[in-house]
């Protein structure tokens, strides 16, 4: 037995904000941004709709579709860069207490974009080490609410949401097979938030644009293209695998450009590449599991289908998991 995937589920707010409706408030137009990023709408949270709410909507939805009952859950991983509070309590705290399942272990994990491909590994450690039998491993962020809305070359690409996996065991052969997990720690600050934390503290003359994230677009482009050739190709060799062997590649729903250019240097065909950015827009974390949640409600995940996922986002973090499904 080793752990994989027991069900998928998935959180989305109502409120969807189409790139011309960004238009009428900033200086940008749906032309630019389907043609640079493909992305055509976001959905952004509400007041009422922090990233912990989603985060149980979308376990809950998990736990529903498994069949599972919420006692059974013996940990909670939450992937987030947008926690309910800015240090603590772990926002996976609080879906412990909100899904209502005392004395459950739950901790936030911090990989930005390529959180969810770390807490596939973590999740499936904890359950091949007997440490746990069913975890929860949930991706959700509100990255509207650190969003600079004035910056429009960062503001058109992110949206909010959330999506989760229970893991557990499964039948040998099957499960999740392998992962990759990397840092290029030298680009930590190409893409993150410049002030609040120890190192720049938030103080009265704090400039409120460094309280939102900041990229280096270019340089976070160039990498993200390198990171998905080498982590797909490197999976697919660590594994004895020909794109043919491929069912599907979900990538991190940053860019159609990046996963484009990444599928043409590593010579897959685009097909096999789930996207879906045009809806959502960059997610962070919780882009992979949404791909895979409205994957499986299109029914087209299979027993049997061998699944690689790829992250790459701020960090500089990259990493992919190999899944039998
Ligand atoms: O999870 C990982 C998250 N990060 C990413 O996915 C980002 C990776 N980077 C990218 O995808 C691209 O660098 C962007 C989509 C962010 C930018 O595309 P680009 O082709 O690198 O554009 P650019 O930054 O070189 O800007 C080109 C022009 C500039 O105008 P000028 O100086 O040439 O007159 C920008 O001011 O496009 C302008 N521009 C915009 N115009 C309309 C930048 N943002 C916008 C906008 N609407 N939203």
């Amino acid at each position: 037995m080793t752990a994989g995937v027991l069900s998928v589920g998935s959180y989305v707010p109502t409120r969807r904000v189409s790139n011309d409706e960004l238009a009428l408030t900033m200086d940008t137009s749906d032309e630019w941004i389907r043609s640079h990023t493909g992305i055509g709408n976001r959905h952004i949270a509400s007041d009422d709709e922090p990233t912990s709410f989603m985060a149980l909507r979308a376990a809950e939805d998990a736990l529903a579709r498994a069949g599972v009952s919420k006692e059974e859950v013996d940990q909670i991983i939450v992937a987030t860069i947008t926690p309910d509070y800015r240090d603590f309590p772990a926002t996976a705290n609080l879906v412990q207490r909100d899904l209502g399942v005392p004395h459950v272990g739950s901790f936030d994990l911090k990989a930005a974009c390529t959180g969810f491909a770390y807490g596939l590994a973590v999740g499936r450690g904890l359950i091949d080490g007997g440490v746990a039998k069913k975890v929860l491993v949930i991706g959700a962020e509100k990255l509207s609410a650190i969003t600079n809305w004035e910056d429009r070359s960062t503001a058109v690409l992110f949206g909010d949401g959330a999506g989760a996996v229970l893991l557990g065991s499964v039948d040998e052969g099957r499960g999740i097979q392998d992962s990759i997990l990397r840092t290029d720690g030298t680009g930590a600050e190409a893409l993150f938030m410049p002030a609040g934390g120890t190192s720049t503290r938030f103080s009265p003359e704090t400039v409120p644009q460094d309280l939102f994230l900041k990229m280096d677009g270019q340089k976070v482009y160039n990498f993200a293209v390198r990171v998905n050739v080498e982590i797909v190709s490197e999976l697919m060799e660590r594994n004895g695998l020909t794109p043919d062997d491929i069912d599907y590649i979900v990538p991190h729903q940053a860019n159609f450009r990046i996963i484009h250019a990444a599928a043409r240097r590593a010579k897959i065909p685009l097909e096999k590449y789930y996207l879906n950015m045009e809806e959502y827009a960059n997610t962070s974390s919780a882009s992979i599991p949404l791909a895979l949640s409205e994957m499986d409600r299109k029914g087209l995940l299979k027993p049997g289908m061998r699944i690689l996922t790829v992250g790459f986002g701020g960090g500089l973090t990259y990493g992919g998991n190999y899944i039998v499904w």
